[in-house]
Parts: C-alpha cells; sequence; structure tokens
C-alpha cells in the first residue's frame, strides 16, 4: 500500500510517499528556517505564503523520486491539526484538490500522532512502549500498547505550560543566540558547567511544567547584567540541558518502574539534542519486567523535525486500526489550529 503524504503544520514544507507504513520511498522537506531567522521565531502569514510557493515543487519532487505515479497512490495523507491555521490549510487544500481530482481517498493525520509515529520508522518497535514527543509545541508523554491488533497510545501527561523547544527557543533568545535556539544552546553546552544547579519543577504525575526554569534563568540573566558580572552563555546552557534532561529521564523511569515497558521511543525536533541522547542511553542498563535490556530508539534526524514520512506513516497506522476506511474519503475534514 502507497501513501502519499503531506506535512505543513509550521515551517516546513514537506511530501512523502510511504510504502506499507514502513518502507519510506521519498520524503522532500523544504524548510524555512533562514527565512524566519532574521524575526527570532516562525512569522504565521509569512510561512503559509512560502508554503503556497514551495508546495507544488516539493511534491513534484517526491513523487519523481519515489518512481511512482499519482494512479500507484493508494491513499494521500495529510496533517489537518495541530499547527498554524494558515500553513495547515495549505497543504489540506492542495491534499484535498488532488484527492478529489484523483479519486484518491483522503486520510487526516494529527501531527503528534506522525511524531510517534516516526519511532516506527525502519524500526521494528518492542511494545509496550513509553513515547515521549519533544517539540517547539509539544512535551508529550505516551503509553503504547497493543490491544487486539491495534496500536492504543495513551497519553500519560503533557506540559502544564511551556514545551521544551519553546523553553530552549525562549533562553536561547535571552542569550542572543539565533532562531531555533535549540541546536545553539546544544552545542554551547559541550563547554559550560552547571552553575545554575536547577531545582527540578514539582509537578505530579506524568505532566510537566518549565515555565519556572525559563523564569529562573531569566532572573539570573538580568541579575547578573546588573551587577555588571559576566553572563556565561556555555554554562547558562549547561545548566538549561541538566535541568531539563533530568526532568524528562525522571519522568519516563516513574513509568518504567510503574509499567510493563519494553522500549523508550523518543520523538520531535529536540530528540537530536546530544545530551538527551546520551542520558537515555542508561535507560538501557534497566532491565524489563521478562528480564530483557529495554531498548531506546531516536528517530533518524530527518524524521526527528517536522517531515512527511511520519505523517505516512501515522496514516498507515490509523488505517490498521480502523477498518472502516471508506468513510474517510470525506472533504468536509477542518485544518484545527
Ligand atoms: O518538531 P520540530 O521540528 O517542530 C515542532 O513541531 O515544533 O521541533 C522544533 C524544536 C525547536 O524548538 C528547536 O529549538 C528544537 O526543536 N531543537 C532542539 C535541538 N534541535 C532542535 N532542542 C534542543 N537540542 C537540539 N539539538
Ligand atoms: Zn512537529
Amino acid at each position: 500500500m502507497k501513501i502519499l503524504a503531506f506535512e505543513t503544520s509550521c515551517d516546513e514544507t514537506s511530501v512523502a510517499v510511504v510504502e506499507d507504513g514502513k518502507k519510506i520511498l521519498s520524503n522532500i522537506i523544504s524548510t524555512q528556517i533562514n527565512i524566519h531567522k532574521e524575526f527570532g521565531g516562525v512569522v504565521p502569514e509569512i510561512a503559509s505564503r512560502h508554503h503556497i510557493e514551495n508546495i507544488l515543487p516539493v511534491f513534484t519532487e517526491a513523487l519523481e523520486k519515489s518512481n511512482c505515479q499519482l494512479n500507484d497512490i493508494d491513499y494521500i495523507a495529510v496533517t489537518n491539526t495541530p499547527g498554524l491555521i494558515g500553513s495547515l490549510l495549505v497543504g489540506l487544500m492542495f491534499a484535498k484538490s488532488l484527492s478529489y481530482a484523483n479519486n484518491i481517498p483522503l486520510l487526516p493525520v494529527n501531527h503528534i500522532n506522525g511524531h510517534i509515529f516516526s519511532s516506527f520508522i525502519d524500526n521494528d518497535v518492542k511494545l509496550p512502549a513509553i513515547s515521549l514527543v519533544v517539540s517547539g509545541g509539544h512535551t508529550n508523554l505516551y503509553y503504547i500498547y497493543e490491544e487486539n491488533g491495534k496500536i492504543i497510545t495513551d497519553l500519560l501527561g503533557e506540559t502544564l505550560d511551556d514545551a521544551v523547544g519553546e523553553t530552549y527557543d525562549k533562553i536561547a533568545r535571552i542569550l542572543g543566540l539565533e532562531y531555533p535556539g535549540g541546536p545553539h544552546i546544544d552545542k554551547l553546552s559541550v563547554n559550560g558547567e552547571d552553575v545554575l544547579k536547577i531545582k527540578k519543577p514539582k509537578v505530579d504525575g506524568y505532566n510537566f511544567s518549565f515555565s519556572g526554569i525559563k523564569t529562573f534563568i531569566t532572573n539570573y540573566v538580568n541579575n547578573q547584567k546588573m551587577k555588571g558580572n559576566p553572563v556565561s552563555k556555555e554554562d547558562i546552557a549547561k545548566s538549561l540541558q541538566e535541568i531539563i534532561v533530568n526532568v524528562l529521564y525522571d519522568k519516563i523511569l516513574t513509568a518504567i518502574k510503574e509499567k510493563d515497558v519494553k522500549t523508550i521511543l523518543v520523538a520531535g525536533g529536540v530528540s537530536a539534542n546530544r545530551r538527551l541522547r546520551e542520558k537515555f542511553s542508561e535507560f538501557k542498563n534497566i532491565k524489563t519486567d521478562q528480564n530483557e535490556q529495554i531498548e531506546v530508539h531516536f528517530p533518524k534526524m530527518e524524521y526527528c523535525t517536522d517531515n512527511a514520512a511520519m505523517i505516512g506513516v501515522a496514516a498507515y497506522y490509523d488505517l490498521k486500526n480502523n477498518s472502516q476506511v471508506e468513510q474517510r474519503k470525506q472533504y468536509d475534514v477542518d485544518a484545527i489550529s
């Protein structure tokens, strides 16, 4: 089964062709990062205008690279939520038109579901698993298991305020670093010391809170500046890295103790973070309930940030979970921000 997938929820225009939910025949990503850099973040109106310019060439390239024709395509998948409304609409309208004109059923896909299923690309996931989705807009923790042939994704917890990527980007801005700030902080932290030793926020259950960490660092930087003291970007970067990675690690450790967990899956833009990857490899030292080693999986870099391949894979599992396939041939589906 071949799925042609579209992703335009934020500042990446991406189109992919996915075969049988795991083989990526093509995955073309056109990023607008350089355009939004000068504004210090994504400008929604500019993003949607660029999606309009990019979507046709990206679609043409994706189809060509996959060696497929439109009549080889069984389904068209498209991100319809959550995201920037103007950006979502460009992908959705393009996909709907293509679907209608070529009589190919349309599958709306949730963007976060896409990130979860990016972990299933080139990877036979052993379930049950814990999935952590860490991106610019989301910090969600899921318990994923199989029941009656269906893959269930139960939301265990989420951030009550800022997302992890958002925290990185906001602190980067305070330090005068370019957008997106995550990769810069990641790099700087290598030469820093955890001088701030920020305390873990007290948040019950599996939820997260990062806004206090942001306030703590903002106040520290302002105080140092007022006193005329130098501020080490490297030390702040290292301190931020440590507190964030430790908070995420601890929540997952709790889940491992409370549940049957065979695999840890990490997805979303922040999963590119090197300290996160290093620290999470420690989970491999913990044994499962069956006395096997816990597996830890990070997607390849091209599947960490927004991409259409993960949307195609998520659509495949949506289909598997729902036998009422024909009911999905619908054009009344809306973009929801
Ligand atoms: O998943 P993504 O590409 O887009 C959203 O759906 O938000 O994630 C982008 C986020 C940005 O906040 C960016 O700063 C962060 O991922 N990011 C990182 C790293 N690379 C990207 N954060 C920390 N360390 C990194 N190496
Ligand atoms: Zn994303």
